[in-house]
């Protein structure tokens, strides 16, 4: 790079840029055409003409809302459709006939009749200009920012930017890489001051930790004295800053976005069930971010549930079959077939022994609903009736997302017939166990020893223990037989949120070795005992479940899609008061 003060500011547009005004060009008015018609309004809604195009929207509504509903996108900044309107980015600026100066899109609301231009000749060039004037102080970075890619700066641009710049200057610097809260970082030479990440932390999470200070060309984010930014809900200021000024932690220099494979699914972080998306690369989740569901998460999701697939490379995992013979210090690795021969015979043994009462089940409540239907029918089918679904809670329901419980899918136990978690039963069961009344035990995505529901000692009284989980437990390595599951985002599946909302859960990553979906392994043993049924996908078991049960009647897998099913009334509802159903905006 050359001495700021020897490069050549370029006054013209390079010849590659046809569309963008050079300074000073002279407006060239467009050919006159007919106006279309207007279309019919319902007293609530107002028709206007964007771009030559009617639109009718609900009283109220802007003209960037009007323009979306339009299908005409009109570049923003500072607007988004989950918090007030700031209206100081000035990108969206719009021409609105019989008003001379430009107005912006975000902040106007649309009126009968109006007659609104967001593409000419004039609004380019402000455009342009504004672009021009947001670069003046951002550093080239590009190249080593977490967000090139996806950047708005970058987008538009490359759509509405002039390509060149006039500023010849030194550009003001400000602190870079500064530790702003928990899990984030803060690049202040990339921030354009559009406040939205101001805006979530006084709106959305009401912590107040953020606020813009000093004026002009040195004006700054940064936390109040003594705060940091650190709520429960912190990664959403990543995810709304247009920017790379905001950077996630654990994602800084993981990948490029374009690498990115993005899947739809579902956080299994808690019984809200926000919807999300998996950023996949390289067969490995590096980051977890929100979808946008109106009456379950809105745009939002918490920091908790961003960290639920850290779990599937920071814990050791089971991934194949053990068999451990009596009197065996270790385990001995056997062929699926044969280790489900040895569960079942184990269980078989113990039930002819002691009678099918001396034999229980514990199951999770982090199971899909297919592998606690699968469970539901093996277990019956072995005679086995006592079951019981351990709780897990920690805090309390907050007044945006997160719940206490945090099992995904504690209505899903209910719905199969398992029950709501019940730390009464299962203290009871673990009594039971410790007097030496019961001599088998299923246990199903739990870890009773780990968990400290049961002493490692009392399962060595056990003659059966049969283990199927994701990871290598306490339980795990106490047990006769432990087959190896598939842990969160490695299966599809579907859970029941605490509204009684089911959704689909989306297999974002492959599962380790010879890992399998827990209702597989269940489906196995069941056959041992005689259950008859060719189910191979997780939507073929679900068409069973909804064949089956209840409230899953007139449902199949396909009908649930993308957005899943209301099955129950109760507690449904917007958050922060969006109301369910509304038009999507792009944010
Ligand atoms: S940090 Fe990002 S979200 Fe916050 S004001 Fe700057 S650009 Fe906007
Ligand atoms: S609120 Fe619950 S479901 Fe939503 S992101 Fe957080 S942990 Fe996941
Ligand atoms: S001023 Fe309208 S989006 Fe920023």
């Amino acid at each position: 790079m050359g001495d700021p003060e020897t490069i050549e500011p370029r006054l013209s547009p390079p010849p590659h840029q046809p569309n963008v005004p050079a300074p000073g060009a002279a407006t060239v008015a467009p050919a006159a055409a007919a106006t279309p018609a207007l279309p019919q309004a319902g007293p609530d809604e107002v028709a206007l003409l964007i771009d030559d195009r009617p639109v009718v929207v609900r009283k109220g509504a802007t003209v960037l809302q009007a323009a979306e509903k339009a299908g005409i996108l009109v570049p923003h900044y500072c607007y988004h459709p989950g918090m007030s309107i700031a209206g100081n980015c000035r990108m969206c600026l719009v021409e609105v006939e019989k008003m001379p100066k430009l107005q912006i899109g975000c902040a106007t609301v649309a009126a009968p009749g109006m007659v609104v231009r967001t593409n000419n000749e004039r609004v380019r060039g402000v455009r342009a200009g504004i672009q021009e004037f947001l670069l003046i102080n951002h550093p080239l970075d590009c190249p080593i920012c977490d967000q090139a890619g996806e950047c708005r700066l970058q987008s538009y641009e490359k759509d509405y930017g002039r390509g060149y710049s006039r500023f010849a200057e030194e550009k003001v610097h400000f602190p870079k890489r500064y530790d702003i809260g928990r899990s984030v970082l803060f690049d202040a030479e990339r921030c354009i001051k559009c406040t939205r990440c101001i805006r979530f932390c006084d709106e959305v999470s009401k912590t107040h930790e953020l606020g813009l200070f000093e004026r002009g060309g040195h004006a700054i984010i940064g936390t109040f004295p003594g705060k940091s930014l650190d709520n429960d809900y912190s990664g959403n200021t990543v995810d709304i800053c247009p920017v790379g000024a905001l950077t996630w932690k654990p994602f800084r220099f993981q990948a490029r976005v374009w690498f990115l494979r993005n899947v739809p699914s579902v956080c299994t972080g808690c019984a809200r069930g926000c919807n999300v998306e998996l950023a996949v690369y390289d067969h490995r989740i590096h980051w977890i971010t929100p979808r946008r569901y109106a009456s379950v998460n809105d745009y939002w999701m918490c920091d908790l549930g961003r960290q639920t697939y850290e779990k599937l490379y920071d814990r050791p995992r089971l991934e194949r079959p053990a068999v451990r013979a009596a009197g065996a210090a270790a385990p001995a690795v056997l062929p699926s077939p044969e280790a489900v021969d040895r569960a079942a015979a184990l269980l078989r043994e113990t039930v002819t022994r002691h009678g099918a009462a001396s034999v229980a089940a514990i199951v999770s409540a982090r199971l899909t609903l297919e592998d606690l239907f699968m469970a539901r029918q093996a277990l019956r089918q072995a005679g086995i009736t006592r079951v019981v679904v351990p709780p897990h809670e920690a805090g309390e329901d907050d007044a945006l997302l997160l719940r206490r419980d945090k099992t995904p899918n504690a209505r899903g136990c209910e719905l199969v017939g398992f029950g709501r978690p019940d730390a009464a039963a299962t203290a009871k069961l673990a009594g039971d166990i410790a007097a030496g009344h019961v001599h088998g035990l299923v246990v199903v995505g739990e870890d009773p020893v780990g968990d400290g529901v049961l002493k490692a000692d009392r399962l060595a009284t056990l003659e059966a223990l049969v283990v199927i989980d994701a990871w290598q437990t306490e339980t795990a390595k106490a047990a006769h037989v432990a087959l190896p599951a598939t842990g969160p985002y490695e299966a599809d599946g579907v859970v029941v949120n605490f509204q009684g909302h089911a959704q689909r859960l989306r297999r974002g990553v492959p599962a380790p070795a010879l890992a399998e979906p827990s209702w597989r392994w269940l489906r196995e043993l069941g056959r041992r005992f005689g259950l008859a049924g060719s189910w191979t996908t997780a939507s073929a078991v679900f068409d069973q479940a909804a064949a089956e049960l209840k409230p899953l009647a007139s449902l199949s897998w396909r009908s649930l899609g993308g957005d899943g099913h209301r099955l129950v009334s109760t507690e449904a509802g917007p958050v922060l008061g969006t109301p369910a159903g509304t038009q999507a905006l792009e944010p």
